[in-house]
């Protein structure tokens, strides 16, 4: 039996506030959890939403050294900017908060009080670099040196991104400071750790064993970080910018910024109600913190151990973490700028803050990664919004109007056609609520938008521009319908969208629409009067579209002059079996030729050692067939033939793209014999 709670306490992953919030912060987190807390809030549960900007963090000092500011300025400006975003597409938080504010200096530091005060932590000394010069220790980021891997000079200390490996700074060869540029020398310092692997039982029982409803990427993340062994994690970190760790003697020491982060969402509560105990220290709260996919260890295993560890507080009852979302077929990147920015989606899209949140939630990364199009934005848009939901609502009450002096008509003389129009409303409010109390927004979603699909087919059959001159009473009973299905749509799209949801209830006169009132077909009473309603939605052009393609390709102009190529994102998982099941042989080519009236394709003959086989391959631009005969290559012997251009292609070649495009064989660095297993 699902349990009833009395509160809800909802919180959103805290924003580093080192830049503005884009479209990926807002599919990943922010929409979702705004969805959640409208749905619960129309159903009239007791609900805090909170939040606020994560202002610690090596990064916002690197930002500010750079800039020659301060970390406070840095934080003071993106924190106006994001707090200001948020409001702008309606992530109506019960309270924003951020974490340089006195209160949560005071809430961080007790809470590491309390744990320190009843031994939770254990004292390690260890070697670290230290900048000699500038007096002080050197926080990942603030070493470079040349990846070990791949021999990339300017590798951090925590990460080659030419080569993505993740490092730590030990490893690197050659380290220099980046503050004074002088090479660091090892030095030893104390911090403080939280010893996981004491919790180990705990986590065990509480995810694995009592967690098992929990999405199958969150499930999995937290299952392979327990069985992979835990470790002790320091809390604190040698650094001048964060919440000082409150003992005597620790001078020049902080929290860790990911100690203090989501001690924010309690600093956020306390911001918003002194009853602030009842939503995190009392069993009948029910905890979900929304989050995207790199914040799930943070959130599944080290924040809930802190609250176990401190004892009074309650633990999340559920962590709907999000996959990621690309944008245009790469990963979005806020240093070289590949990312749709919220305020300047809202620069060129005003008031459509509705069409963004649509369109991230019907595209919303909730199983696997997702890519952003802005092909994929416009035709949502057009053949969604505009063709479905707003047609449908400007028909029934330009119909209204037009028929009767903009007041709802009697519902007489029903027949099975409307009776079948009106069962739709019920379903869609059991279908979308059961999958929004499962976290499946994309698919709640989609049962709104199959409501709003039944209202047009309705229309279209019962053709009520037809009937009125000779039925004037079934076009009542038909407008009646419609107006139903439209006030049911106004309140069951407004978790999604909630400013088209406002309009339309404004329309047809449902004020403080509660959940509750919808699903059944008598919303509205006969004679009620509808106003008139503006277009709900507008067509974006292909111009406005290629002028955000524009945008986005002079950035990748820009960023490929000035940094490292873009590299497509990883793709889902597969499984061993997956790739077992993939036969590759060496094979050589014999025969090339292109294929007459393409630029692209060349027709090629190839002996895999099994047979000798056609395959057409896409590789014209980079290699001439007469350069390539007698050359090994990696094929896919086992690829179901397609016919291209007329010809029957038999496999494929692998071929690895460079990141300009350009494409070279796979192939042994030595002969092989062909029908050789790649594996
Ligand atoms: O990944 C991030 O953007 C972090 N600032 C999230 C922090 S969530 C919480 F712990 F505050
Ligand atoms: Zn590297």
């Amino acid at each position: 039996m699902t349990k009833k709670y009395a509160r809800h306490l909802v919180t959103a992953a805290l924003p580093y506030a080192n830049g503005p919030v884009h479209i990926g912060h807002l599919a990943g987190v922010y929409v979702p959890a705004d969805i959640y807390v409208r749905y619960l809030k129309l159903k009239g549960e007791d609900v805090l939403f909170v939040c606020g900007s994560d202002e610690h963090g090596v990064p916002i000092t690197i930002k500010a050294k750079n800039e020659n500011c301060t970390p406070q300025d840095i934080v003071d400006r993106y924190h106006t900017i994001i707090k200001q975003s948020f409001q702008d597409f309606g992530i109506e938080f019960s309270n924003y908060s951020r974490t340089s504010g006195a209160l949560h200096h005071k809430v961080s530091s007790d809470f590491f009080k309390t744990l320190y005060d009843k031994k939770e932590f254990v004292e390690l000394e260890s070697e670290q670099y230290y900048d000699a010069k500038a007096h002080q220790f050197l926080a990942d980021r603030y070493i470079t040196g040349t990846c070990p891997k791949c021999s990339h000079d300017g590798a951090y200390g925590d990460q080659c991104e030419k080569c993505g490996s993740s490092l730590s700074p030990l490893e690197l060869i050659n380290p220099i400071s980046t503050i004074t540029h002088e090479k660091p020398v090892l030095k030893s310092t104390k911090h403080w750790y939280l010893p996981l692997d004491t919790h180990e039982n705990f986590l065990r029982s509480w995810i694995l064993e009592g967690h098992k409803e929990w999405r199958p990427n969150v499930y999995g993340q937290c299952k392979s970080w327990i069985d992979g062994g835990l470790h002790p994690r320091a809390v604190s970190r040698d650094l001048d910018w964060g919440v000082p760790v409150p003992l005597e003697n620790a001078e020049g020491k902080v929290l860790y910024v990911w100690f203090d982060a989501p001690i924010g969402y309690i600093t956020s509560t306390q911001e918003c109600t002194k009853d602030w105990e009842l939503y995190w220290k009392s069993d009948d709260c029910k905890l979900v913190h929304f989050i995207g996919k790199d914040n799930i260890v943070f959130h599944c295993i080290v924040f809930p151990v802190m609250l176990k560890a401190h004892g009074d507080y309650i633990l999340p009852e559920n962590v709907p973490a999000n996959e990621f979302l690309n944008l245009e077929g790469n990963k979005i990147s806020t240093s070289r700028n590949w990312a749709v920015w919220l305020h300047e989606y809202l620069e060129d899209f005003k008031n459509q803050q509705d069409t963004l949140r649509y369109v991230l939630t019907a595209n919303a990364p909730e199983t696997k990664d997702n890519d952003f199009t802005w092909k994929d934005f416009q035709a949502r848009n057009n053949n969604e919004l505009v063709a479905i939901l707003g047609n449908f609502i400007n028909r029934v009450i330009v119909l209204t109007h037009k028929y009767f002096d903009g007041k709802v008509p009697q519902k007489s003389n029903v027949q099975e056609i409307d009776n079948k129009a009106l069962a739709a409303i019920p379903h869609a409010k059991e279908h979308i609520s059961a999958l929004l109390d499962q976290f499946k927004f994309r698919d709640a979603l989609k049962e709104v938008m199959q409501l709003a699909r039944v209202g047009n087919k309705y229309l279209t059959e019962t053709e009520p521009w037809k009937l009125i001159k000779t039925d004037a009473s079934r076009v009542e009973t038909i407008l009646h319908v419609c107006l139903q299905i439209t006030a049911n749509l106004s309140i069951l799209c407004e978790p999604f969208i909630p400013f088209a949801a406002k309009k339309i209830q404004d329309c047809v006169g449902v004020s403080a629409a509660q959940w509750a009132a919808a699903g059944n077909d008598a919303i509205l009473t006969a004679g009620n009067s509808i106003l008139a309603i503006d277009l709900l939605f507008r067509k974006i052009e292909d111009e406005e579209i290629q002028k955000q393609m524009q945008k986005l390709q002079a950035t990748k102009i820009n960023s490929e002059k000035t940094e490292s190529p873009l590299v497509a994102p990883q793709k889902q998982t597969i499984t061993f079996d997956d790739f077992q099941n993939m036969d590759i042989r060496v094979g050589t080519i014999l025969e090339a030729e292109s294929v007459p009236k393409t630029d692209k394709l060349l027709k090629l003959t190839i002996d895999t050692g099994i047979d000798i086989r056609t395959v057409v391959s896409g590789i014209a631009e980079y290699h001439k067939p007469e350069t390539i005969i007698g050359k090994q290559v990696s094929i896919l012997v086992n690829l179901a033939p397609r016919t291209l251009r007329g010809i029957e292609s038999q496999g494929m070649i692998l071929m690895a793209q460079d990141t300009d495009g350009t494409l070279q064989f796979v192939a042994p660095d030595i002969k092989v014999n062909n029908g050789g297993a790649i594996c």
